[in-house]
């Protein structure tokens, strides 16, 4: 997440520097019902959505940022993670 500059944007534990707040904090997202007010969270949604969220959610400000389909089953399982 670090290189991909995820924390530029969100606020996320465990993730040096990620302050900040152009998007939704991701924190305890495992609690959290929807995945961008859209798709149910599950962790393949989770992860196609950080993969292409302008192909799941056209005009979210959250840009395209080249994120492989394995990186972000990885990114996905670490914000489904308990903490
Ligand atoms: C340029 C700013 C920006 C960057 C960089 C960015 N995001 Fe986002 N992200 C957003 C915005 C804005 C939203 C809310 C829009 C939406 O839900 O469609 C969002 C939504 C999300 C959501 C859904 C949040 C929710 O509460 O449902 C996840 C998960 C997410 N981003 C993960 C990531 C990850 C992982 C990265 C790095 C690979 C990243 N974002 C990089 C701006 C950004």
């Amino acid at each position: 997440m670090q290189q991909f500059g995820c924390g530029s944007c969100h606020r996320i534990p465990g993730v040096r520097a990620a302050r900040g707040n152009v998007g939704p904090p991701l924190e305890r997202f495992a609690q959290q019902v929807y995945v961008a007010g859209l798709l149910p969270n599950t962790p393949a949604a989770l992860a196609r959505f950080i993969a292409e969220p302008q192909a799941v959610s056209p005009g979210s400000a959250m840009p395209d940022l080249g994120v492989e389909a394995a990186q972000a089953r990885d990114i996905a399982a670490y914000l489904l993670s308990p903490r």
